[in-house]
């Protein structure tokens, strides 16, 4: 399923071994396959190429330029979530007319700049911020295109933290909502009420909650006789990290498809996880093995929670390889972080041959949700990003550094 896995007891990232990139780079550092995100792209787009879906990326998965420059080549769009994601979109080069933005509180600025951009659609999630969208587009003299996204009520089996197609969760706008929207259309005359958009949640192994989901919207347009040109289904599809029996691209196309093609409107999906999860490992260091922890030991790498806050944030599982198998006792370990919290984690009580200080750790699956969760708590700078491509090594941001933690403060005159 992906590029990383053991040549001659090294992990190799395409052809490269690890061990001659941790030669060069100091660690953390994550580290993507292009080969492999390009993969897991046209896997997405092969399956559900009978509907001819516009496919797009969610950038806040991973937003860095190279990765988008890839997929944008590769004929995908952006699904963005904010101003700043608007920002790197268009940096990266993507069409504005292969935009489209989702948030529960776009600002009125974050609105405007993206009306002036052309954006194909404003996925929009409360009756207050269409009517905020209609009164800045008629500021602007513009007519932008808007979906609504709408909250099916169905629950997916992931994450409390990353459902959003429940009751009670902020996403959305119900179907009674919706319909009264639709049918006062005319009050909202300087927007085109041209699309809806739904997308039930994160990580979603099964293909139940996203026929329940699309059925529901299929209904809803069926029944409410409203004529839309695009629908989109959101993202949302699963990835194994673990244990997990995820469902191939082709699975979740076979459960979709019958839903939504030959129907007189386009199709957007938005998957970002099932495009860069598994494109990207985070490289760290063993520090200090430590006796004490509840199950074993403790293994203190040079990554923690500020660089991947996945396992602390949701207890997520990542597999976790040492970049050089030894034959050794297996023991069980805590890998754990130089973060001053108990939750500094990257696994708890993971069974390894032994490990031991200056040996590397690839944390596995952190493509998605990696570096763009990253912060500077206790004044960490974040990690390099680098990438293999065409068999070279290739620096794709570089390390934070101490300057770069302070840049942007100014010092009071008081203090000067
Ligand atoms: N579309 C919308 C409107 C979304 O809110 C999201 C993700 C996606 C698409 C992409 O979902 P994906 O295909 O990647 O599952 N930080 C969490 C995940 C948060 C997802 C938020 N929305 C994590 O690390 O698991």
């Amino acid at each position: 399923m992906h590029e990383f896995c053991y040549k001659n007891n090294i992990v190799c990232c395409e052809d490269v071994p690890l061990t001659e990139i941790t030669r060069e780079y100091p660690t953390p550092f994550y580290l993507y396959s292009y080969r492999t995100l390009i993969d897991h792209f046209r896997k997405i787009r092969d399956a559900f190429k009978e509907a001819d879906p516009l496919i797009c990326f969610s950038m806040k998965s991973n937003s860095n330029l190279n990765i988008c420059k890839a997929l944008i080549k590769e004929g995908a769009g952006l699904d963005i979530v904010s101003g700043g994601e608007l920002y790197i979109a268009l940096k990266a080069g993507c069409p504005p007319e292969k935009i489209v933005y989702a948030s529960v509180g776009k600002t009125e600025r974050e609105i405007e700049r993206a009306i002036r951009k052309n954006i194909l659609f404003f996925n929009v999630e409360s009756t207050p911020e269409l009517i905020m969208i209609d009164s800045v587009a008629r500021r602007l003299r513009k007519r932008p295109k808007v979906a609504l996204r709408l909250n099916p009520d169905v629950k997916a089996d992931t994450h409390d933290y990353i459902t959003t197609g429940t009751r009670g969760k902020k996403f959305g706008i119900d179907f009674k909502s919706a319909e009264d929207i639709f049918d006062n259309a005319n009050k909202y005359s300087n927007v085109r009420l041209k699309g809806l958009h739904v997308h039930i949640g994160s990580q979603i192994t099964d293909v139940e909650p996203f026929v329940a989901a699309i059925s529901k919207v299929v209904d809803f347009v069926e029944k409410s006789s409203i004529e839309i040109e695009w629908l989109n289904i959101g993202g949302g599809f699963g990835i194994v990290y673990g244990e997990e029996k995820a469902r191939t691209a082709a699975e979740f196309a076979d459960a979709i498809l019958p839903l939504v093609k030959h129907r007189p409107f386009k199709l957007i999906i938005e998957p970002g996880r099932f495009i860069a999860g598994n494109s990207g490992v985070l490289v760290c260091k063993v520090l200090y093995v430590k006796a004490g922890s509840a199950g074993g030991d403790f293994a203190i790498v040079d990554a923690g929670m500020n660089d991947f806050i996945r396992p602390s944030l949701y207890n997520a599982y990542h597999e976790i390889l040492p970049v050089v198998k030894r034959k050794s006792n297996p023991r069980k370990y805590d890998v754990v972080g130089p973060i001053c919290e108990s939750g500094d984690y990257l696994a708890l009580g993971r069974e390894f041959p032994e490990v031991v200080a200056d040996e590397y750790l690839a944390v596995m699956g952190t493509g998605a949700y990696g570096y763009v969760m990253s912060s500077n708590y206790n004044s960490r700078p974040r990690p390099a990003e680098l990438m293999v491509m065409n068999g070279e090594v290739r620096q794709i941001r570089r390390a934070e550094t101490y300057a770069d933690l302070i840049r942007g403060e100014k010092i009071l005159k008081e203090f000067r």
